[in-house]
């Protein structure tokens, strides 16, 4: 149904102008040793949120609220990722990232084994051919972790190692995400008409969604929620699914993911990746059982950018939104249970604390799905990942643990717990998330 509302996605029919490649890299060479952009103004955290927040998370979290809140008050603390685009070249970005001190997150495969992966030619030779630009169309504007722009200090590569220092069982992936024990800020990539852009700022948690997901070569996937496009991006670089469907209902982030899609994949991925408008709750019963794989990033809360609501109306318009949003999660979920085949699997995330977002939803779907259960990501996920993220794990509202304890660093002891997902939370040092992600798998 999708493909008649789309028939193809907006990025693939602009045709747009190039640039040379050594214009970029001059570009960023005269970053190196530059303090950047300085904060346009110290933003503070809203009163009736961070209250608010107070009240559920210290009861939620126990203990853990009080360093999970210094660091949500602390941008300038927030750690940053940079995960490379496969489909561009990227050894200049690569050169300047070990320079200042980056290494990688994960055990990496050979990319330039992996299909479509001709970098400089796709960029180089595909996009070129396009007149014009879409330079109207790019959200120039800066993303709301802006707030923590930092000095560019210099870190040398020889005191930092290149390599992954994740246990040499953990699975190898094509997606190369850099990241700094320091809060470093590289800096944004500004658009490149012509050009595929090299790389994506986030928030490296946002990774793990689709490391759960799995995405295997010949996939069919569907995003359910997928403006602005970063979990997207990070699924074309981790396999070469047939099908990426790529949904958002709103036409404003529709634009904007059409846009991000358009920087960041060659148009020879055009006839496997799609933009669909549908809502999300509908998509299960039109494409039932279609997906081997579905990501549910769902609409939520966003602590950290909501803590920083403009001001207190728009503080008060969020927490009540924020009562209303399990039921529409809920909704989300289920759907996409209905639209994976059997033996397929559903990972639903979030980037909130809440518990109500998180496992309470988790947990009322299953109620409809006999035929669906949990998978256990603590063990294949948090354990080995415990050096670089904070994280717990959640039992069910009935659950074991009535307190929620950190993952313990070089533990390789078997939780034999039922879990409904795993949580990261930010905290002084591994200042990444809030992010929880729980996999659900439709019995074959
Ligand atoms: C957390 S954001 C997704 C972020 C995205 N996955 C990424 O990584 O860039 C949630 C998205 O869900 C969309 N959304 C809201 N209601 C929806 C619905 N009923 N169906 C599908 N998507 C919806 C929002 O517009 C928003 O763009």
């Amino acid at each position: 149904m999708w493909r008649t509302m789309c028939p193809k996605p907006p990025w693939f029919l602009t045709s747009i102008s190039g640039r040379s490649g050594s214009e970029s890299v001059l570009r960023q060479s005269s970053m190196k040793g530059k303090v950047r952009k300085t904060c346009k103004s110290k933003k503070l955290p809203c009163p009736s949120v961070l209250n608010h927040f107070d009240q559920q998370y210290s009861e939620e979290l126990g203990d853990l609220w009080a360093p999970a809140r210094a660091v949500l008050l602390d941008p300038p603390s927030w750690q940053y990722g940079v995960m490379l685009n496969r489909f561009s070249s990227v050894a200049d970005i690569t050169q300047l990232l070990l320079a200042q001190g980056f290494s990688l997150l994960l055990p990496q495969t050979d990319v330039s084994k992996l299909p479509y992966n001709n970098a400089s030619s796709v960029s180089n030779s595909t996009h070129q051919k396009g007149k014009g630009t879409l330079s109207h169309l790019y959200f120039s504007k800066c993303p709301p972790e802006d707030l923590s722009l930092q000095p560019f200090i210099t870190y040398h590569a020889s005191s930092q190692p290149h390599q992954s220092e994740l246990p040499l069982n953990f699975p190898q992936s094509s997606l190369q995400c850099y990241i700094h024990l320091h809060p470093l800020r590289f800096p944004s990539q500004p658009h490149r008409p012509g050009q595929l852009k090299q790389y994506y700022l986030l928030n490296a948690a946002s990774l793990l969604p689709v490391l759960a997901l799995q995405v295997r070569d010949g996939d069919k996937v569907l995003d359910l929620c997928s403006a602005p496009g970063g979990k997207a991006v990070a699924i074309m670089q981790s396999a070469t699914p047939d099908l990426l469907c790529c949904n958002e209902p709103d036409p404003h982030r529709r634009e904007w993911l059409a846009k991000t899609l358009e920087s960041f994949l060659p148009a020879s991925l055009s006839s496997r990746v799609m933009v669909s408008a549908q809502d999300g709750r509908s998509v299960g019963q039109s494409e039932s059982g279609f997906y081997d794989k579905v990501l549910v990033d769902a609409p939520c809360s966003n602590d950290r950018s909501w803590l920083y609501s403009s001001d207190r109306h728009r503080g008060q318009q969020r927490l009540e939104h924020r009562s209303r949003l399990p039921l529409l999660q809920a909704q989300l979920l289920r759907s996409a249970i209905s639209a994976v085949r059997p033996g397929g699997v559903v990972v639903y995330s979030t980037c909130t604390l809440s518990s109500l977002e998180n496992s309470a939803v988790v947990e009322t779907v299953l109620n409809d799905f006999p035929d669906a259960e949990v998978e256990n990501l603590w063990e294949e996920i948090a354990l080995p990942l415990s050096k670089y993220f904070a994280f717990i794990s959640l039992p069910g509202h009935a659950g074991i643990d009535p307190q929620p304890f950190l993952c313990p660093q070089n533990v390789s002891a078997s939780c034999s717990h039922h879990r409904l997902g795993i949580l990261v939370v930010p905290q002084p040092g591994k200042a990444w998330g809030p992010m929880f992600l729980s996999r659900i798998r439709k019995k074959g």
